[in-house]
């Protein structure tokens, strides 16, 4: 069987030593001969690198392992590359949560505001690491979970048309696990679903378990109730998330035939969300004192001791969908996976140059969107505005617009006004300045 050599970019994300257990796991049906780091944060890097370092050697010796902030070194002789780099890193994530609260809007990582000048970062990074892939590994394909991942997406489409780039979210699987628990499966893989929306803004319209059958009224019911929270809660989950699994259930009474994606609580009740923020302390606060502090000191404690027994280390089980993904393309397992592709006539009544989030049959080639026929008019005119901010924030970004810039926030179903607008992005800016083109 042949083996595979990937590098992950962003190799100092809170996420790599979760992933890195997670293709231990599956090195059966996806065999690695190379792993590489790339970040351009040495010191962030390398605090996770020396670790997972380590688990290798225990693991899988036979791996060849290495960590760079040289682009030639970690983009050569590669078949994949992982994406999940955060321009900014927390400390800009921060900011992008709290300068629209003081405003009044709600302040999220990839929605609103925040997410825009997120989008504004990123969009530079992300091209910058499609162009080392093609300079150094023209045969390889990106699987990029870098957030926003619909502007990302959008970027990626208006700039790099032809380049092997594939935008996957994780938060479909992580509902579609929740509709499984609910409806009593041992996984969402024994089910099959019909979903249509854009990347953190989309709806499910069929679930069906292997046999066929409807699995929608069972769920529909249990949402009506709890939301997406199951009766007996699987691994722990923070209180922020908890109360997003909850509101699900607001969110699907403005269309109880489809069940909602979580993110559609930031545009369907802003209100709500900005009552319930702390404008002092955000979910980037709690991803610092928590997630980010415990992979660190695990990884510093695994380094000191050197045993991987010294640190405690989660797999990130779920993640298992970027191995779906890349053995879709390695081995053609024509597996159906949600991608965010360009919808040409995929959702027959929308934008056929938007890019979308639905179901795909990936082989060899990339992914064949399935269609999905027509949308409503809810989801139309939603689908539509929330399209119209994303791209013209990727051709603020072109053009250095300020104009361009100052219509997408005002048109986020999020931002009430164009002062309001205004008042932030001029915040933005100001924050922003280390990252953005400077606009004219
Ligand atoms: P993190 O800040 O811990 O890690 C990101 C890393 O990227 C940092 O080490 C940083 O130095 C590096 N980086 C930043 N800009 C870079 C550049 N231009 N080139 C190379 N490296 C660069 O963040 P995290 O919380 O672990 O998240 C990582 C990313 O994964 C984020 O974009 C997050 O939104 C995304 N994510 C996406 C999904 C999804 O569903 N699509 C799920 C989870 C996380
Ligand atoms: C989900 C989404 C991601 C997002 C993440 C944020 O997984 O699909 O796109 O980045 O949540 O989680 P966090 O724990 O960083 O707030
Ligand atoms: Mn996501």
């Amino acid at each position: 069987m042949k083996k595979f050599s990937v590098v992950i970019a962003g190799g100092g994300s809170t996420f790599t030593p979760g992933i890195i257990l997670m293709l231990l796991e599956n090195l059966k049906r996806f065999p690695l001969r190379a792993i590489k780091f790339y970040d351009n944060d040495a010191q962030r890097q390398e605090t996770i690198a020396k670790a997972c370092e380590i688990v290798l050697t225990e693991k899988a010796p036979d791996i060849e392992f290495c960590y760079t902030t040289d682009p030639k070194t970690a983009f050569t002789d590669v078949d994949f590359v992982m994406a999940h780099i955060r321009v900014g890193k927390y400390p800009m994530r921060e900011k992008d949560e709290k300068i629209p609260l003081r405003h009044g809007v709600l302040g999220q990582e990839t929605c609103g505001p925040g997410g825009i000048a997120y989008g504004m970062r990123s969009i530079g990074g992300v091209l910058e690491l499609v162009e080392y892939m093609e300079k150094y590994s023209p045969d390889a394909w990106m699987l990029n979970y870098s957030n926003p991942a619909a502007i990302v997406a959008e970027a990626t489409r208006r700039l790099k048309p032809n380049s092997k780039i594939l935008n996957i979210c994780d938060m479909p699987i992580g509902i579609e696990s929740r509709m499984a628990q609910i409806a009593g499966l041992k996984s969402r893989k024994e089910m099959k679903v019909r979903y249509y929306g854009l990347n953190h803004f989309g709806w499910w319209t069929q679930v069906e378990d292997s046999q066929g059958n409807d699995l929608l009224p069972v769920i529909r019911k249990h949402v009506a109730e709890h939301g997406y929270i199951p009766k007996v809660e699987g691994e722990p989950v923070e209180a922020s998330w908890n109360d997003t699994f909850g509101k699900a259930k607001d969110v699907w009474a403005l269309d109880p035939e489809t069940m909602p994606n979580t993110y559609l609580k930031y545009y369907l009740f802003p209100d709500y969300v900005v009552e319930h923020s702390n404008p002092d302390h955000t979910r980037a606060n709690e991803v610092m004192e928590h997630r980010e502090k415990n992979v660190f000191s695990a990884c510093r404690a695994i380094t000191q001791a050197g045993k991987s027994s010294a640190g405690h280390l989660e797999i990130d089980e779920h993640a298992s969908y970027i191995v779906d993904l890349a053995t879709a393309i390695a081995f053609n397992t024509q597996e159906r996976m949600l991608l965010i592709v360009p919808n040409n006539g995929a959702i027959i009544n929308f934008d056929p140059e938007a890019m979308v989030e639905i179901p795909c049959i990936v082989g060899s080639n990339g992914p064949e969107p399935l269609v999905m026929g027509k949308i409503p008019l809810f989801q139309k005119g939603m689908m539509g505005q929330q399209v119209a901010v994303e791209k013209l924030v990727v051709e603020a970004w072109i053009e250095k617009s300020y104009l361009k810039l100052w219509q997408a926030i005002t048109m986020s179903k999020t931002v009430p006004s164009a002062s309001v607008a205004k008042a932030i992005l001029d915040d933005l800016i100001e924050a922003n300045k280390e990252y953005w083109p400077e606009l004219k």
